[in-house]
């Protein structure tokens, strides 16, 4: 906690290749006091998504544009610590892009807040029913629109939203199959949050055991990362197939050339749908989707992990780390 300062990370740089810490740049400002209708919040935890990096270089047209000198855009968590604002009363849980810094100031347009039941513990709030666990609702209910029965291969499965849209498929049913990058996050899928096979895609013959696990082929797809493994999938579609496209991750740092999906006729051939989404269309229903996975949470049948990083200083390597795998279930740094 930094009283009577706001410690900032600004965007310094619009990052080529790989993001670098040098892309960030540090201040202290006074803290902000909260005008008519408006709340002062105290972040608490700050959200690592690998979304900041099209923001980094404005190539998210879906939110506004990103200056540099700009605090760098951030979902968290925190506390109303002053308010004159009824809605968002002194000692209240709410979450909403706050930007890396200890403190910002709303009126619940300008950056929207989601509140919070007190009783949520705020890594909760962050992770599996904030944004990340928005996205594998919406994204695997809506999108993947899962049968019981359906066989679900999901890349980036050890990830926040991996992880949770995986475990609402086996809620709905599905045989499910995830990949991931370390033999640990492999074991963790299956020995912990129950899904039935693991491929770590960055040392087995993914083509090959995709293969073995999904004989009869794969009804959903949920993808995080694209580029090989999207293409891989592709070949592997069932009939009525459904591609979930939520997240490219494998291209967000890459320079050059992309290369497309070679495999994309197999949509015709197997009568698929491959659609894309983005998650912030469904906060109108959030409320609800909230409503029914506590419900899975309390039955014990969805479970979270985070990856904590401790240190408001820590916050540009967070990110750098998310790329790096370094996470397994949501990553948070906490700030205070
Ligand atoms: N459509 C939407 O509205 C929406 C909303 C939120 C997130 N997303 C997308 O969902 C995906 C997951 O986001 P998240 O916040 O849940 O992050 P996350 O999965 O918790 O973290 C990212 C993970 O991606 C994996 N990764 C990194 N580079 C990779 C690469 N080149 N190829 C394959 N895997 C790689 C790493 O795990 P490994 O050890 O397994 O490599 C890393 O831990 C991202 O693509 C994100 O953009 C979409």
């Amino acid at each position: 906690m930094s009283d009577g300062v706001n410690r900032q990370f600004l965007l310094a740089a619009r990052p080529h290749g790989m993001v670098k810490e040098s892309d960030f740049s540090y201040r202290e400002v006074a803290v902000p006091a909260p005008g008519d209708g408006g709340a002062l919040v105290r972040t608490r935890y700050i959200s690592l998504d690998p979304s900041m990096r099209g923001q980094m270089e404005n190539r998210a047209d879906y939110v506004g544009p990103l200056a540099l000198g700009d605090v760098m855009r951030a979902g968290a968590v925190g506390e109303v610590v002053a308010s004159n604002n009824p809605d968002y009363p002194v000692g209240a849980l709410v979450s909403g892009a706050f930007g890396m810094q200890d403190y910002a100031v709303s009126d619940g347009n300008n950056v929207p807040m989601r509140v919070f039941d007190a009783a949520i513990d705020p890594t909760v709030a962050l992770g599996v029913l904030g944004g990340t666990g928005m996205t594998a609702y919406f994204g695997l209910l809506q999108i993947g629109q899962p049968k019981a029965g359906d066989v679900v291969v999901i890349s980036g499965a050890a990830g926040a939203t991996g992880s949770v849209a995986g475990q609402i498929a086996k809620i709905k049913g599905c045989t499910v199959f995830g990949m991931a990058g370390t033999d640990e996050k492999c074991a963790w899928l299956v020995e912990e949050i129950g899904f039935d096979g693991a491929i770590n895609y960055k040392t087995a013959d993914v083509k090959a055991e995709v293969s073995r696990l999904c004989p009869k082929g794969i009804n959903i797809y949920f993808d995080n990362v694209g580029g090989e493994i999207l293409d891989i999938c592709l070949a592997r579609i069932a009939m009525n197939a459904r591609i979930v496209i939520c997240g490219g991750i494998s291209r967000y740092n890459a320079t050059g050339r992309l290369q497309g999906p070679r495999n994309y006729f197999n949509l015709v051939f197997r009568r698929a749908r491959m659609e894309g989404f983005i998650v912030i269309d469904y906060a109108h229903r959030f409320n609800e989707a909230v409503q029914e996975m506590r419900g899975w949470i309390d039955a014990g049948l969805l479970k979270q992990k985070t990856t904590i990083i401790d240190g408001f200083k820590e916050l540009p390597r967070a990110l750098i780390r998310l790329f790096e795998g370094y996470n397994t279930g949501k990553l948070m740094v906490r700030t205070g």
